[in-house]
């Protein structure tokens, strides 16, 4: 079973499924008009293992049974740049203790963003966390999307306007 987060219009997540169709693939978004465009892909697609929960991330991780996601993405977070916002930011203490306890041993967690100063903020958040390592070996681990791993809308703005974005793959380590 794999998790992503905030899908945006789905099209990553559709992508996914219809790549790994014995992969159960659970989705959250809040906002209604991603979840209408998941459900064409769904439809068109007729990606049968794909489930949809039209609500916060959160609430969704908290009410997840423990070592039961093999895989989840986090495709550019909005990055609530502003300081008096960062609070807001979805990579947070918190939120890691429950992905860390939703994910199984060795499971993948992927995070992308365009924003530098949010990549620094995910980094140092997560490997500070004792669940998590950064599979990176070498730049071109973070700077190239793997193949695996098709674009977002969200990412063909970020390039459009210019921006570059990093791909971070994080390794769930086993549990004692
Ligand atoms: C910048 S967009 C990126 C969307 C998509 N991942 C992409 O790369 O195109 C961030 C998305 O996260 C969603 N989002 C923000 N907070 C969320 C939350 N707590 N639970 C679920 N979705 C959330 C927003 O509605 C938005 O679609």
């Amino acid at each position: 079973m794999w998790l992503e987060l905030g899908f945006g219009g789905g099209e990553h997540l559709a992508w996914q499924a219809a790549q790994n169709p014995d992969v159960g693939i659970l989705g959250c978004e809040l906002f209604i008009n991603g979840v209408a465009s998941l459900l064409r892909h769904v439809r068109e697609q007729q990606l049968a293992h794909v489930r949809v929960a039209d609500t916060d991330s959160f609430r969704v991780l908290s009410a997840l049974p423990p070592a039961s996601i093999d895989r989840a993405f986090l495709l550019f977070p909005d990055p609530w740049p502003k300081l008096r916002h960062h609070r807001r930011r979805f990579v947070r203490r918190d939120v890691l203790d429950l992905l860390a306890s939703v994910l199984t041993d060795g499971a993948e967690f992927r995070f992308a963003t365009d924003h530098a100063e949010y990549c620094t903020w995910a980094l140092a958040r997560v490997l500070n966390h004792v669940a998590f390592a950064w599979t990176a070996e070498s730049a071109r681990d973070w700077r190239q999307r793997p193949a695996d791993w098709p674009p977002t809308r969200y990412e063909e703005r970020a390039i459009a306007a210019g921006r570059r974005p990093v791909f971070l793959t994080f390794r769930r380590l086993p549990r004692h």
